[in-house]
């Protein structure tokens, strides 16, 4: 389903841990702020009940497989009733640090078709006018990781990663999908997406 959303602008930012998701996502919500154009930013898994709980599994111990998918589709599913949707039909800007096709790819991992995935979201998800695919090899990944001071957590080995890398790059031939090399300097890869959010947003007749 694209974006039916007429003044509406969806902007996703997805890939492997520590590939500069939430870097350049920050810096694009800023650039709508700065604008005076109403943006809401926004990360998944969210702050809410499926989130937490998602989030504490990543360090206690993971759910099974079957639990794991549908918890982060009730959260997905909360967060474009109460966010995403809303936004949109109000013709804001929507940012996004995941969506779906981290569900698609890690929930791949473990057995889950991905594009069966792709297709339980899109039944209620809408499918963003621009999603960023941010592309890095996991051992550079997990070295940003480290890096920030973060240890990597259950979803955060470079196997896992590596895996997870492969599944996000079935999604590269979709019209909204932007493929970014971000093993590039931080400025590069913000120049560039920068160049794509223009585009984009006047195709649709955004004024940024
Ligand atoms: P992450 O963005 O790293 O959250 P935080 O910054 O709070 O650590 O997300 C946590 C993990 O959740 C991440 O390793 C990827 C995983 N994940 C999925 O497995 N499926 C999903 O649908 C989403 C959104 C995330």
């Amino acid at each position: 389903m694209q974006s039916p959303f007429p003044g509406g602008l969806l902007i996703v930012f997805d890939g492997i841990d520590g590939v500069g998701k939430t870097t350049q996502s920050a810096l694009t919500a800023q650039l709508f702020g700065e604008r005076g154009i109403r943006c809401a930013y926004s990360k998944e898994p969210t702050s809410g009940p499926w989130g937490t709980k998602l989030r504490e599994s990543a360090k206690a111990g993971r759910l099974s497989p079957e639990d794991e998918l549908e918890y982060f589709l009730k959260d997905r599913q909360e967060h474009v009733e109460n966010t995403i949707r809303p936004t949109l039909e109000a013709g804001g800007v929507v940012v996004l640090d995941r969506y779906y096709f981290s569900t698609a790819a890690y929930q791949g991992i473990r057995g889950f078709d991905f594009w069966e995935i792709i297709e339980r979201n899109e039944a209620f998800a809408p499918r963003p006018d621009l999603f960023f695919l941010l592309d890095l090899d996991p051992a550079g990944g997990l070295d940003r990781i480290r890096k920030r001071g973060d240890t990597p957590n259950a979803f955060e080995n470079e196997d896992a990663l590596t895996a997870a890398r492969e599944m996000f790059l079935k999604a590269k031939d979709l019209e909204c999908c932007q493929l970014v090399d971000a093993a590039r300097p931080m400025t590069e890869v913000a120049a560039d997406i920068r160049t794509a959010l223009f585009a984009a947003a006047e195709a649709k007749g955004v004024k940024i």
